[in-house]
């Protein structure tokens, strides 16, 4: 399969303002793609792209709440006019939430998927109609649609359940659609981090209720955003179906394969996690005192 030769082919990145988007921005940057970055926190998107400019690349910012179907339609639509035709869309944007099932009502649920899976939506099917639309400019792919899911996609551990299911349904969604849409030109791929060390786990405990989150991943498992960037990058540069990042993510992917065969073995891996404090429902008035909050896996 053929390098693509990134430069001057522009990419959409959703919660480009932060963490692993940030990083995925920063690398396309360097890699000589323009950039389109829509968040909610303009203050935020205005960092990293005066950061981009700097690497010599055009960016255009645009304030997007991915929940909203027109605004995201309007933020493709505005960057392809700004940029030029589209070559990739990463719909990054998303959060996370530790709680039990039985405690996450109806409202949470839906938001949690509105923002991860039908936020992904939102943008990846604008896109699609305008690279459909459009002549075929270069030789090679007409785009290239990306989707940050999570190791999680494949195996879910407990209090994680509402989250794993949206990130299990941009995988299924991602996978489908990455058969449909190859005879038409458009490369389709997902992207599957391990713990990265970002804003999330900040975002999950304000999700959550909770004073603690429950480590599921000792800290030195976890890995800087750069390196889901790269491997992003590098898919983008040569086609996969599937990113997962070097050794740590192979071990995980390994473990959520063998947890898959065996349901039992998963039972048994994940189910300390529910004797956890964080796990036994609301924080107590008065608790005891707590071991540090860690990262976890997600
Ligand atoms: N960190 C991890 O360990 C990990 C592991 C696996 C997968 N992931 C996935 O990686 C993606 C990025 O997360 P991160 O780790 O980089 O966390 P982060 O630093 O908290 O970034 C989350 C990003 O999503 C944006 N966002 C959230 N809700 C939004 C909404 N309704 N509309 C528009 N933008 C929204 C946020 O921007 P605003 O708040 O400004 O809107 C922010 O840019 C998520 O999909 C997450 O599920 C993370």
């Amino acid at each position: 399969m053929a390098r693509i030769d990134l430069t001057g082919r522009p990419i959409a990145i959703t919660g480009g303002n932060s963490g692993i988007g940030a990083a995925i921005a920063l690398a396309c940057a360097r890699a000589g793609m323009p950039l389109a970055l829509g968040a909610r926190r303009a203050d935020r998107l205005d960092r990293v792209a005066s950061m981009a400019r700097d690497l010599g690349v055009p960016v255009f910012t645009r304030a997007l709440d991915v929940r909203d179907a027109a605004a995201c339609r309007e933020f493709i639509r505005l960057a392809w006019g700004e940029l030029g035709p589209l070559y990739a869309v990463c719909a990054n944007a998303g959060y996370g939430l530790e709680r039990p099932v039985h405690e996450t009502d109806d409202a949470a649920l839906r938001d949690i998927f509105e923002t991860n899976f039908f936020g992904s939506m939102h943008v990846l099917r604008p896109a699609i109609d305008l690279m459909l639309g459009g002549p075929a400019e270069r030789p090679g792919p007409r785009g290239h649609l990306l989707m940050v899911s999570s190791c999680l996609a494949k195996m879910t551990v407990p209090l994680y359940g509402a989250y794993s299911a949206t990130k299990a349904a941009q995988n299924h969604i991602g996978r489908a659609m990455r058969l449909e849409l190859a005879p038409l030109g458009i490369r389709v791929s997902t992207i599957h981090p391990i713990t990265t060390r970002t804003d999330f786990f900040d975002t999950v405990k304000q999700q959550s209720d909770k004073r603690d989150i429950v480590a599921h991943a000792p800290a030195w498992f976890s890995q800087d955003a750069s390196v889901v960037a790269d491997r992003t990058v590098a898919c983008l540069r040569r086609d996969r179906p599937e990113v997962w990042t070097g050794f740590k993510g192979a071990f995980v992917r390994f473990g959520m394969c063998v947890n898959t065969l065996l349901p039992r073995l998963a039972d048994w891996t994940t189910r300390g996690m529910v004797n956890a404090p964080a796990a036994r429902g609301s924080a107590p008035a008065d608790p005891a005192p707590a071991a540090p909050p860690q990262p976890d896996n997600a």
